[in-house]
């Protein structure tokens, strides 16, 4: 038997009567890492807050080393040696990593005064633990998403807790930053420290943690060890019954060439060129930083081209902004949902409809004028986005919701051109399949899709081709017959096939 250090008893929460927890109990055990898991707004967040005094209880008990607790903000419970990395980062942009780390409890010289040396050296260490070698002073608004986790991610080892809560910490992480993280959470536990780890990476669960508890819908599943189960074991507790066929193939006539990009060059992207055909999904596979990114966005406008040529069903048209792009029938979701024009502070339905009310139809035939509520409903459906109803305001969705509502908002344009950046990171393995299916349904209806993803079962199984990327250049093109983890991996380092 391990040692309990945390037990959360019957906890119930509800938001203005709508309950999102009911009755759930949680383990964390001294030097082990608990798993929490769960589909998309099953709860695990809202969780993890009211241990940590973000979110009151609506009812229930929370013992810690056996003593009942009330933590009325995360300072109490940073005072009691628990400290959480939050889902979305909670860093200020335009202050130094530095400053960020230490905020609010900045060392202090002996004359009252902040003690800059002492902050700069310590952030230093803490980052570099990560394996983050940028000075302390850099301001965070120039650092990369993943960078920014990365500090977000020292900043609560810096708090040196007992207890430490990772809510999808490596969303945005390399795969050297991740294995980097991991061997961070292995000396903790050595050191007897606790770890509680949120991820839609099953296969990170199984790399890293001791145990899982299972949420699903609000409810307490199960608590497991975790060579007990396997991952279709955990699918099943999690979405309630067996996923069939992650990957479901569509159908649908491959046309003729409508994007073709020629000689594509600025400072990111290195003489790159590709077309790609109607009703055709192509996969961008490549490492992280290897200029997918930068590619799609210099096609959508985003960063200017220095050199080169994109056409449109064979006329050459000129892309200065995403004005034009959009003009243009082409569409870009971002990897990150803030830069996507999501308004957290607005409704589900006014978020998706409002940049497209003036539309009256669009490739599929919908009438929208007057509709726009019944069109909500149908992507909220049909992406499973899960919330009161379409007058919720997005800055009470989970983090995978949020991500739909994004999609959404973005496909509801009805673009001839959709280019999807990373359009599962974040969002749980049912919904992804949602997500899958829309693409597909919208693939069928004629539109091109564009789909940038780290995670190559899903290019594999989504692409009608392959392009790989390496330090800026297209490494090569294959066709998705040809194409298997090992050649895609091979280009993507530099390798060739
Ligand atoms: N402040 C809030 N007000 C109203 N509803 C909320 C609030 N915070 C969360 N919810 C709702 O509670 C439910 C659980 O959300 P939570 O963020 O805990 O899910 P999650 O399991 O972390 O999901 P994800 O994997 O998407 O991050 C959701 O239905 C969400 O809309
Ligand atoms: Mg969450």
């Amino acid at each position: 038997m391990h040692k309990k250090i945390v037990t959360m008893s019957h906890i119930t929460k509800a938001f203005s009567g709508v309950t999102v927890l009911n009755n759930v109990d949680f383990n964390i055990y001294e030097g082990r890492i608990m798993a929490l898991l769960g589909e998309n707004g099953a709860g695990k967040s809202t969780l993890m807050k009211i241990l940590t005094g973000v979110y009151e209880k609506t009812s229930g008990e929370v013992f810690l080393n056996g003593e009942s607790v009330h933590f009325r903000d995360t300072k109490e419970s940073q005072e009691k040696g628990i400290a959480i990395i939050h889902q979305e980062l909670n860093l200020i942009g335009h202050l130094s990593i530095g400053e960020n780390i230490f905020l609010g409890r900045e060392p202090i010289n002996r004359f009252g005064k902040i003690d800059w040396k002492r902050l700069y050296q310590e952030s230093e260490k803490w980052i570099a633990m990560l394996g983050l070698h940028e000075s302390p002073k850099v301001i965070v608004n120039e650092l990369s998403v993943g960078k920014q986790q990365l500090v977000e991610i020292a900043k609560a080892l810096s708090l040196d807790a007992k207890i430490l809560i990772m809510d999808e910490p490596t969303g945005a992480l390399t795969i050297s930053e991740t294995e980097k993280l991991f061997s961070v959470i292995r000396k903790l536990k050595e050191q007897n420290h606790s770890i509680v780890y949120i991820s839609h990476r099953l296969e990170e669960i199984f790399k890293i943690c001791d145990d899982i508890t299972v949420l699903r819908d609000g409810g307490l599943i199960g608590e497991v060890p975790v060579n007990e189960v396997n991952e279709e074991k955990l699918i099943e507790m999690m979405v309630g019954r067996r996923l069939e066929e992650q990957y479901p193939k569509a159908d649908g006539e491959i046309g003729n060439t409508i994007l073709e990009v020629k000689g594509l060059d600025n400072p990111f992207v290195k003489n790159a060129s590709f077309i790609l055909k109607k009703g055709e999904t192509l996969g961008i596979a490549g490492l992280m930083g290897s200029g997918r990114t930068e590619l799609a966005r210099t096609i959508y406008g985003i960063y200017k081209m220095d050199k080169g040529e994109i056409f449109i069903n064979g006329s050459k048209i000129h892309i200065k902004n995403p004005r034009d792009a959009i003009k243009a029938g082409i569409t870009y979701v971002s990897e990150d949902r803030k830069a996507n024009g999501i308004v957290l502070g607005m409704s589900i339905k006014e978020n998706i409809t409002l940049a497209s009310l003036k539309r009256l139809s669009g490739i599929l035939g919908h009438v929208y004028r007057g509709r726009e509520e019944e069109v909500t409903e149908e992507y909220m459906n049909s992406l499973s986005i899960k919330a009161s109803s379409s007058k919720q305001l997005v800055k009470y969705l989970s983090g995978g919701n949020q991500q739909k509502v994004s999609i959404a908002k973005n496909l509801f344009s009805e673009p001839s051109i959709l280019i999807l950046d990373e359009p599962t990171r974040g969002v749980d393995v049912g919904a992804k399949k949602e997500i899958y299916n829309l693409i597909n349904k919208f693939k069928k209806a004629g539109m091109s899709i564009i789909m940038i993803s780290s995670e190559i079962p899903e290019i594999l199984g989504l692409s009608d081709r392959v392009l790989v990327m390496h330090e800026g250049c297209v490494s090569g093109v294959l066709d998705v017959e040809d194409a298997n983890q090992e050649n895609i991996m091979s280009l993507a380092v530099g390798k060739g096939v």
